[in-house]
């Protein structure tokens, strides 16, 4: 067992949040706060975790069960868990086990994982890593022909749906990545990366690792025709002439002919078109704080959706899951799932696989703690009869 991974197993990491001072350790700042940050004043990253402070739980005591049932089902996968791993870009740059890490801790697991555009791994990679469900996150980057040959290589991979980002039309201003250099050190000349360099030479270990890994030069699964694996230097302006419209969704629906989640919904109105354009499920999203700041907490905003909604389809949720409890008021307001993103990839790049599995067991157990504490048998069972919630969310 390696020292980091002796760590993220050692009693005093306890809760996620416990993970973060292993991570800001391991890996150079630049990485860390590229994990870590939100867009602008990250007014909406914090206000996604300080939300989950309005919801009171209403436990029903003098109950006691031999087991909880932690399963759900999520686009007809039975998952054994109520969460799934949100897709993270440039998981590799964290460890190089990165996204094959992911997939492999989340099929142990019992759970799936979303796999972004944005990976150092090949999909075809991540996918035989992993015993459970993977779901391909898409941008549209490189245009349609790049992602018509891309979602073509997820169906015959098996992946076993397609998340669609919708809130990405450019890339959110993450001001620690540009005060950090994180663009000259992913794409930068030798020169542009010079002032930043003290930053990543303090971090032997990772640096070792990340050049041993053959650093990243390319995205592998964005590949554009007649050109090869977009490199990363043309990410961010990629970006922002890739946006995803709902005009693009007759043309994914036919490209992929199966389940679609449409991802970073906010309101209503957009979760009615969502379900309009075919998504099986929705997830109501902020991208975790890192789009557009000052938009609401992820779940201040699913109420919203759910009403919108009414039955028709799946809702999913991401945005601050730092704990079970925090999944459980999720799941009380409507969600039949949450996504979860910094609460692994805080593991992840504390120790690799050993670190998201680490992450992943905390939750589990924080689950189960929590539903025999609130006096309920199953996670199918929660409703909002379990909960307080603000007078001023009650409109919903
Ligand atoms: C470092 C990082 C990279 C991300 N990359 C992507 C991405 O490539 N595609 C995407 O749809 N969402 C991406 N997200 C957003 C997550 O999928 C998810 O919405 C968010 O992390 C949830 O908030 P949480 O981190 O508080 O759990 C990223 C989030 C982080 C922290």
């Amino acid at each position: 067992m390696s020292r980091a991974s002796r760590k993220v197993a050692s009693p005093r990491v306890v809760c996620v949040e416990d993970l973060l001072p292993l991570a800001r350790r391991r890996v150079p700042k630049a990485v860390f706060d590229y994990l870590d940050g939100g867009a602008e004043g990250e007014v909406t990253l914090r206000e996604n975790c300080r939300a989950f402070e309005d919801v009171t739980f209403r436990p029903r005591h003098a109950v006691a069960f031999s087991q909880c049932d932690l399963r759900t089902r999520v686009l007809s996968f039975d998952l054994a868990l109520p969460f799934l791993l949100a897709p993270v870009g440039y998981s590799r740059l964290m460890h190089p086990g990165g996204e094959v890490a992911a997939a492999r801790a989340a099929g142990k697991a019992g759970t799936a994982y979303i796999l972004s555009t944005i990976s150092g791994h090949k999909l075809e990679d991540v996918k035989a890593g992993s015993s459970g469900p993977v779901l391909y996150q898409l941008y549209l980057l490189g245009g349609r022909a790049a992602g018509e040959a891309v979602i073509e290589r997820a169906r015959v991979a098996g992946f076993a749906g397609l998340v669609v980002t919708i809130d990405t039309p450019v890339s959110g201003i993450r001001e620690r990545d540009h005060r950090n250099g994180m663009k000259e050190l992913i794409s930068g000349s030798l020169l542009q990366k010079i002032p930043f360099l003290p930053n990543i030479l303090s971090h032997p270990g990772w640096l070792i690792g990340f050049l041993l890994d053959g650093g990243i030069q390319a995205l592998p699964n964005v590949v554009i025709p007649g050109k090869g694996p977009m490199p990363l230097l043309d990410v961010n302006a990629a970006l922002a002439s890739s946006a995803v419209t709902w005009a693009d969704f007759s043309w994914i629906r036919d490209c992929w002919r199966g389940p679609i989640v449409v991802k970073g919904v906010l309101t209503g109105d957009d979760a009615r078109r969502a379900v309009d354009e075919g998504a099986a499920a929705i997830s109501v999203s902020n991208h975790g704080g890192r789009q557009l700041d000052g938009v609401p907490a992820s779940l201040r905003a699913l109420p919203e959706v759910v009403a919108a909604v009414n039955g028709q389809v799946e809702i999913l949720m991401d945005g601050g899951i730092r704990r079970g409890t925090d999944i459980v008021k999720a799941l009380c307001l409507g969600a039949r799932a949450v996504l979860c993103g910094r609460a692994y990839a805080y593991g992840l790049a504390a120790s690799g696989e050993a670190g998201i599995a680490r992450a992943i067991e905390i939750l589990r157990a924080d689950l189960d703690r929590t539903l025999r504490l609130l006096g309920c048998s199953s996670v199918a069972a929660l409703d909002r009869s379990y909960v307080n919630v603000p007078k001023s969310w009650e409109r919903c």
